[in-house]
């Protein structure tokens, strides 16, 4: 395979470090010619950049915005209103404040955060010990009338079984007189697939993150991928004020009308730049994220103190960060540090946070792999020496 790069040309550290930025060789090039160009805001490299990306994922209705947390923002914010036909499965009441969202904890707080920020409710679902991904069982549990939406995240970018959950959705739906939206949080998981098909892909709100270190970076991006065109237009104006910036009147400054206010999270044509820099760059990344994967997954079985997680043959990981769990994680660590490694949790448990502790709740899944898990570096900067020098040094015990 065609490596993009290892740590030792790309970076200064001595470490093995646990994540990198992907630049292309001419991003540079491209970048500047933008900054040129007359047009720095939202412009041609947007629409260009969103044309690659609904071909790369065989999305029609995507929106890029400013960053992945403004997409979850975006995706909760449009869904106050009361809607019906695709995409709802019958008719949906709409967010009223105090509506509860059913949550995983085992995230970034980017993915919370906007449920506070849109006035709902969290209610933290247990963690499936064997993926880290949301316990559907637990989530099952939960399900009630309060539940509208669930907010779920693709851990490290290994595909929650939608079907599964569709299933569990269907089925509570004639109980609940609706059927609870689902958002996912694709942060982790650019070219993850689930049963064949690009995780983002499935029906559902979905959104991505291009922040510095994914796979595929605008330096900061975002995109939001709506279930029918009616969600897509009305995200399309609200990413921007409300303002229909393809109004005919060609003078968008001087807005007609503003019939529903809007949010400033559109992408400018400067990150449009950078994201198409990348988006081949960002493809051979995400192979050699999965090359190095499988040789862990290969190598580090049936190691003393190390438990690998779950990998079902129906979806494949983008492997964004690859994760294990291990005993005693603090020497697990320190031994990893002293061989030049870099390792790290990569994100703390939402709930513990003090300004989400009214929502505190018994997690007995999440307590038992909370002390274990510790990822370790996977990514295209991890060549073969590096990878056997990790695998050598874990199995050499701690
Ligand atoms: C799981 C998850 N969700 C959301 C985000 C937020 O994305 P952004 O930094 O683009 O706002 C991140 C972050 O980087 C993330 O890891």
């Amino acid at each position: 395979m065609k490596r993009v790069g290892n740590w030792h040309q790309r970076g200064l550290s001595r470490m093995i470090p646990l994540f990198k930025v992907g630049m292309s060789g001419d991003a540079s090039a491209r970048v500047a010619e933008t900054l040129q160009s007359g047009y720095i805001g939202q412009g041609p490299r947007v629409e260009e950049f969103e044309s690659a990306l609904r071909k790369e994922l065989g999305i029609q209705n995507l929106l890029t915005v400013n960053s992945g947390t403004s997409a979850l923002h975006l995706a909760l914010h449009l869904l106050k209103r009361p809607a019906s036909g695709e995409g709802f499965h019958g008719i949906w009441p709409g967010l009223q404040p105090g509506d509860e969202v059913l949550a995983t904890p085992l995230t970034c707080t980017a993915t919370n955060w906007p449920v506070l920020g849109n006035g709902l409710e969290l209610r933290w679902v247990d963690v499936d010990p064997n993926n880290a991904n949301m316990s559907l069982d637990d989530l099952k549990q939960k399900l009630s009338s309060r539940t509208k939406v669930i907010l779920l995240v693709h851990w490290g970018g290994y595909p929650v079984d939608l079907d599964a959950l569709g299933r569990i959705l269907d089925e509570a739906t004639p109980h609940l007189g609706f059927r609870p939206m689902v958002i996912e949080d694709c942060a982790h998981a650019w070219k993850s697939t689930y049963k064949n098909r690009f995780i983002g892909s499935h029906g559902n709100l979905a959104a991505f993150s291009f922040q510095a270190i994914k796979h595929l970076t605008c330096g900061d991006g975002g995109l939001l991928v709506t279930p029918n065109t009616d969600l897509f237009k009305r995200g399309k104006l609200l990413r921007w004020y409300g303002i229909d910036r393809d109004d005919p009147r060609g003078d968008f400054r001087c807005e007609n009308d503003v019939p529903e206010w809007g949010f400033k999270f559109h992408m400018n044509d400067i990150s449009a730049t950078i994201g198409l820099s990348n988006l081949e760059f960002a493809d051979r990344a995400v192979e050699q994220h999965r090359d190095n994967a499988k040789f862990y997954n290969s190598v580090l079985q049936n190691t003393p103190g190390v438990e690998l997680l779950e990998n079902a043959t129906d979806r494949l990981s983008s492997y964004w960060i690859y994760t294990i769990k291990v005993s005693r994680r603090e020497d697990f660590r320190r031994k990893l540090s002293e061989s030049g490694i870099m390792v790290s949790q990569v994100h703390e448990r939402n709930d513990k946070h003090s300004t989400v502790e009214s929502y505190r709740s018994f997690l007995p899944q999440l307590d038992s792999i909370i002390d274990k898990i510790i990822c370790i570096p996977v990514g295209w900067w991890v060549d073969e020496i590096a990878r056997n020098h990790i695998a050598d040094t874990i199995k050499s015990g701690w």
